[in-house]
């Protein structure tokens, strides 16, 4: 089978985000044939309606980018019991003008790492409604929701051994669910 390639978006613009490290744990528990490939959202504009007919290189390459891929990967704090307005930005760009979004149909997983004990719960559930409007089928089962522990990580950027046999499980399904819908 030809390689799948992976979009993720992370919501957190943070230098030593615990999110983008989870994502960048995540991709080493996948197969050989996936490639996960972070998109970057920090130089997009605050979106704006009157911008529509002429787009900002930053939101062309965004939605080439997902476009390109056969799957979605979200990675998000929580702020606020909500996903960040960083992330709400990227979709929107992403989603826009009407009639000519990135998104439909691009299956997507959901999961996310905070310092709270129902960590970005909340946060996913916003997420899982915007995708759903944006015709993205998400990954339900297993939920996701880590706390940022000691040894979430190793010292390689990999999940530690703390979640390593539940994050395998994850991706495991997630995997087999992106197959399915790459078809
Ligand atoms: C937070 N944090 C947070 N955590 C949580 O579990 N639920 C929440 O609602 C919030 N709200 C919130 C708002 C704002 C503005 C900030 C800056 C932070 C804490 C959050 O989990 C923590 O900062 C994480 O480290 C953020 O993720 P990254 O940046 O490490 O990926």
């Amino acid at each position: 089978m030809a390689g799948i390639e992976i979009a993720v978006i992370v919501g957190s613009l943070r230098k030593d985000s615990f999110n983008r490290k989870l994502a960048t744990g995540l991709a080493k528990l996948a197969p050989a044939d996936f490639a996960f490939r972070q998109l970057r959202i920090d130089d997009l504009p605050l979106y704006n309606q009157d911008d529509d007919g002429n787009p900002a290189e930053s939101v062309q390459r965004l939605k080439s980018e997902i476009r390109a891929a056969q799957g979605l990967l979200f990675v998000t704090p929580e702020y606020n019991r909500s996903f960040p307005g960083v992330l709400k930005n990227a979709i929107d760009h992403a989603s826009r003008p009407y009639g000519k979004s990135a998104f439909p149909g691009k299956p997507a997983g959901v999961i996310g790492v905070s310092v709270g004990a129902i960590g970005t719960a909340l946060a996913q559930q916003h997420l899982r409604n915007v995708l759903a409007y944006l015709d993205v089928p998400t990954l339900a089962q297993p939920e996701a929701f880590v706390q940022a522990k000691d040894g979430l990580f190793d010292a390689d950027g990999g999940i530690g051994p703390a979640g390593r046999e539940f994050l395998q499980g994850w991706m495991d399904r997630y995997v087999a669910w992106v197959r399915r819908h790459a078809g």
